[in-house]
């Protein structure tokens, strides 16, 4: 079976340019881009012969036909603002060459391909939306809570793109033997240590909590300092608290980020009567995570009242540390090896589908370089040589993976 690396390229740039900025993508959930985004790639799949459909969560699902079980392979296609042009979308169009290169090669097997775009993976309004939806682990409820920051709902933007009321597809556990990704790996690893595959063991938890102050606006010039109920610089003075209870507590692998923060009314004469910021952090640890959440908790209850301001903090998401299948890494370590290609086991600090998908059904996850290590921005770019490298080294995986198969049934 060969695979045809110029129309892999050609669809990357292909699917780049719905939402194009530049060098990246703006393509965020649920807006015509993203939606424009799926309804090429349902093209792409019936071309390629699956039997390729728009689920009732957005989730793009192309099935091959004539066969009795299939490795799943994908990713998500929506991006966050003004990002990169291969974050999920790599994954998904590794998964469409690979099934429609063994198709046009007529691979007999009864395990075939199945590929999948995730809605949402992003958190436009729900992180990894598409895929909890799959698995079983998005309820009405769930849709009906998920809010953009602009305070549409989920359940808004699913009428509004015209999926609301479809069937959602679900995982088949008789079909799917197993979920296959392939990422870039959004951080500079592999580049540093000169590795051209990674091989992920496992995904880091992420939590996410917003942290409000409520106090009074007033005019900001003829208020007294000691007057005021300043809900902003009460706010500023509890994030940098949290910096130094965070630096405490932290493992080797704790990140956070100070991501979005706002300001209400929002003006230079108006002192702030609300102040709200989305705090995120991520570890593998689950018990580092809890250590971590309660400093938040902390901190506000020993900011709450103070200057007349409350502080309240209010969990959003709380995602679980993910390991991923054993045998199926090993499986990408040994293709790789057999491909000429170093290779490196390595966590993933980036949330990814597989994470959802490992709760389920054997999972496993093939990382390729990121040029510079930078990701979620414009800039991200990998070498071409490198993403050819990365969809064989899967396509093996996928062909010993599906004999293993074959031969157990
Ligand atoms: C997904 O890209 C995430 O790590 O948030
Ligand atoms: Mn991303
Ligand atoms: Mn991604």
């Amino acid at each position: 079976m060969q695979i045809h690396y110029r129309r892999l390229l050609d669809d990357l740039r292909t699917l780049a340019k719905f939402g194009q900025v530049r060098t990246g993508v703006h393509r965020l959930s649920f807006t015509p881009e993203d939606g424009a985004a799926r309804h090429w790639l349902l093209q792409r799949m019936i071309e390629a012969g699956l039997d390729a459909q728009i689920d009732g969560i957005g989730n793009v699902y192309g099935r091959t036909k004539g066969v009795s079980k299939a490795i799943l392979m994908g990713s998500h296609t929506d991006s966050v603002p003004k990002g990169g042009w291969l974050d999920g979308a790599m994954g998904v169009l590794y998964g469409l060459e690979i099934a429609r290169s063994r198709i046009e090669a007529g691979v007999q097997s009864d395990v075939g391909v199945d590929v999948i775009s995730f809605a949402d993976e992003e958190g436009t309004y729900r992180a990894l939306a598409g895929s909890l939806s799959f698995c079983g682990q998005l309820s009405d409820a769930d849709i009906e809570a998920a809010k953009s920051q602009q305070g549409t709902t989920l359940r808004e933007a699913l009428s509004e793109s015209g999926y609301a009321g479809r069937p959602r597809v679900k995982l088949d556990p008789g079909r799917h033997v197993a979920y296959l990704e392939g990422h870039i790996e959004q951080g500079p690893r592999l580049e540093i240590e000169g590795k051209k595959i990674g091989v992920v063991t496992g995904i880091v938890g992420i939590r996410r909590v917003h942290v409000t102050c409520t106090g009074q606006a007033d005019h900001a010039g003829t208020t007294p300092m000691h007057l005021r109920k300043d809900a902003g610089g009460a706010l500023i003075s509890y994030c940098h608290d949290l910096m130094q209870r965070f630096a405490q507590v932290r493992s080797p692998d704790s990140v956070w980020n100070f991501g979005h923060i706002v300001f209400e009314p929002g003006a230079g004469n108006v002192v702030p009567n609300l102040a709200r910021v989305l705090i995120e952090f991520r570890d593998v640890s689950e018990v580092t995570l809890d250590r971590m959440q309660g400093e938040i908790i902390a901190a506000a209850t020993q900011a709450n009242g103070r200057g007349g301001v409350s502080v309240q903090a209010n969990e959003l998401i709380r995602i679980s540390p993910a390991e991923m299948d054993e045998r199926v890494a090993t499986m990408i370590e040994a293709a790789a090896l057999s491909r000429g290609a170093a290779s490196l086991r390595m966590p993933s600090g980036a949330g990814h589908d597989a994470m959802v998908l490992t709760r389920h059904v054997p999972t496993a996850m093939l990382f390729i370089p990121s040029i510079g290590g930078r990701s979620h921005d414009i800039t991200e770019d990998t070498n071409e040589a490198d993403i050819c490298l990365g969809i064989d080294v899967l396509a093996d995986t996928v062909h010993a993976l599906a004999e293993s198969n074959a031969k157990r049934s």
